[in-house]
Formats: C-alpha cells, structure tokens, sequence
C-alpha cells in the first residue's frame, strides 16, 4: 500500500529530524518492549541510563523472567511506577511459558501479556514486527486534536482521530511514522506553544489554519492533588536498624521502608508512629526526637515524611505479616527503596550515621 501524502511529509521530517535514541538502534523486540515500558510516565533523558544500566544486567528476556523479583525491582530502583517491573517480568515467564520463549508478533497475544494495554502493544508492534498500529499516547492525542480541530475528543472524536491514524499511517515504515508522531509532539507540537513553522504537517491542520492551535485540546483543569502527613520510625537494635517490606500490590509494592503511616486527624505525630509500629510490626517504642522531614509528590498526592527516632520498650521479636528486617546502614544498597525513603537516607548520612 503506497504511503499517503501526509505519511510522506512526516516521515521525510522524521528522516531529518528524528532523536538518536538507543533502542532505535536495534530490531530486537526484547529491548523495544523494554525501552516502552520504561517510557511508560518517564522521561526520555531519565529512561536513557536505566535502559543501558538494565541491559547490562539483563541481556535477554529470558533473563528477567529468571531474575529474583527484588533484583529487578533493585535495577528499577528511582523509576517509579513499579508494577511496570512486576508486570514485566510477569510477562516475560508468560512469553517463556507459554510461546516458548519467542515474544508473540500477534496483537491479541502480545495485548493479553500483564501491563500491556493498546498503547504498549501498538508501539512495540510496529517498531520491533512493522504492524500497521498506530500508538496513540498523550502527544499524538494533542497533534491529532490539532489537526482535526477537536476540542475535547470524547467518544466520537476519539474515533474519528483513530480513524485517520489508521488511515494514514505508513505500512512500510510504521514504526518510523508512530516515532516521527512522538518527536512531532515532543519537539514541536508542544502543549503549551505550537511551533507551526516547523512543523511539517501545516497543510492538514485545521488548527493552524484557524490561526489559534494551542486552544485544541481544551485544557482540563488540573485536579487539585491530596497531601498527607506520614510518620515513619528508626528503631535501632544493636548496630542495625529496621526496615520493613512493602506487601506486593499497590503503591510502591514488594519495595522496602522504615515502618509507619499516615497520622489520623487530630493524631500527635509521635503517637502515630507508636501505633503504626505496633500496628505493623507488633513492637512498643517510645517516639524520641525527630530526625527530620523530606516532602515528596507523587503522580496524584504528596507528602511530608518525618522520620522519628524510636526506642524499643522491650525485647519481643517483630510480628508482622509483611517480611521485615534488621539491617547496617551499609546494607542500604541491597534493598530497593521508594524515592522519599532515600531522601530520609541522605539527611542520615548528612546528620548522623557512619
Ligand atoms: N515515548 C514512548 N515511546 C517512545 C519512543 N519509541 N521514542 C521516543 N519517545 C517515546
């Protein structure tokens, strides 16, 4: 099927334009899932060094289906997000298991694996097997209401945007035209300035036509986001302090951290982190003076953490029904922690331990 006009334009601006990026230069579909979903809420600048970091450690799918879950979340360490990294190697025991080894080329296949919805499939699809899926994530969403004039694409005009993509995108180049859609709306057809002379694509966009692009989409209004005060405990036995496992669903899940939780309305803050200590791990401590607090924001809340120094009352074991351990300060490195829980490591290091 010969390329349509508009996947000419934009493919011949890719070919002039495009980011030298690493997983472009390779076929294996392996290291392009990866890269995807590593990309997946993440910056490119960040993904880069993870991305290499992890290929080291991990050359082949057949890898990281193998790997200790906590190894990978260790190498997933400060990326967020992390049922990508469960789901990921869900994924890869799936391909092992069941397709014997080879990742399937099939999208309701390659769509059935864990944390692979139409985006992910339709990225790795056309750049690692040259199917004709168009990707349509946040950028291509915004380039597309431009050149549709959409303001808000609800149902009907998410359809038509689908339909023209599919309409469009080039079944030579696939990959290539979803890629060049991303650079178009990273580089170019950005959220809050439209850089319409540079943009290849001005002869189909109704936006730029009717003189005023950066008002498609209609801008939502950004939720207003929670915040919630925690309190967390450094509970030292001896020359070791404690740490306890997140469980494995949820936020931030199979992670470690100090014990603690959030402080209920009203709540003194040393009372809160006593009763999450005997709350979560069955022990009496006596809250002391406070380390400090670090402030955090996560996607859809923030935080302040303050961390307290504790004293144990007695000398009962921890009773938990999460894995919890004792560990030196120069263990720290062998455990993956949530970001805001290296933060509190860095005001130690600064103030205290060593
Ligand atoms: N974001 C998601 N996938 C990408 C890719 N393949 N290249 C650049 N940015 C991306």
């Amino acid at each position: 099927m010969p390329d349509t006009v508009f996947a000419k334009t934009l493919l011949s601006w890719y070919d002039k334009h495009r980011r030298d990026l690493p997983w472009r230069k390779t076929n294996d579909p392996y290291k392009i899932w990866l890269s995807e979903v590593m990309l997946q809420q993440t910056r490119v600048d960040t993904v880069i060094n993870y991305y290499h970091t992890w290929l080291r450690k991990y050359p082949t799918l057949f890898d990281v289906a193998t790997a200790e879950p906590e190894a990978l979340l260790k190498s997933w360490e400060g990326l967020g997000y992390y049922s990508r990294c469960r789901n990921f190697q869900k994924a890869a025991l799936i391909v092992q298991n069941e397709f014997q080894g080879t990742i399937p080329s099939s999208r309701k296949a390659f769509r059935s694996l864990p944390g692979v919805g139409d985006y992910t499939a339709a990225a790795v699809l056309s750049i690692a097997f040259n199917k004709p899926i168009p990707a349509i994530d946040g950028n291509v969403r915004r380039i597309m209401a431009r050149i549709l004039a959409l303001r808000q694409p609800q149902k009907q005009g998410q359809a038509q945007l689908i339909n023209r993509l599919q309409n469009e995108i080039s079944h030579d180049r696939p990959g290539h035209f979803n890629q060049a859609l991303m650079d178009l709306g990273n580089a170019v057809c950005r959220s809050n300035q439209a850089h319409c002379l540079e943009c290849p694509l001005t002869d189909d966009c109704l936006a730029f036509q009717r003189g005023n692009p950066e008002s498609y989409p209609a801008k939502k209004r950004p939720a207003k986001k929670p915040h919630y005060q925690i309190v967390a405990g450094l509970i030292w036995r001896g020359d070791k302090f404690l740490i306890r496992k997140r469980p494995e669903k949820g936020l931030l899940g199979g992670l470690w951290e100090f014990p603690g939780g959030k402080i209920k309305d009203g709540e003194r803050p040393e009372t809160a982190v006593t009763r999450e200590i005997r709350e979560e791990c069955g022990l009496v401590v006596k809250a002391e003076n406070p380390v400090g607090t670090i402030e955090h924001a996560y996607s859809h809340f923030s935080i302040s953490l303050t961390l307290f120094h504790c004293r144990l009352a007695d000398n009962r074991e921890v009773c938990s029904d999460q894995p919890s351990r004792w560990i030196k300060p120069s263990e720290v490195s062998r455990y993956p922690f949530p970001k805001a829980n290296h933060k509190l490591f860095r005001l130690l290091e600064n103030r205290l331990w060593k």
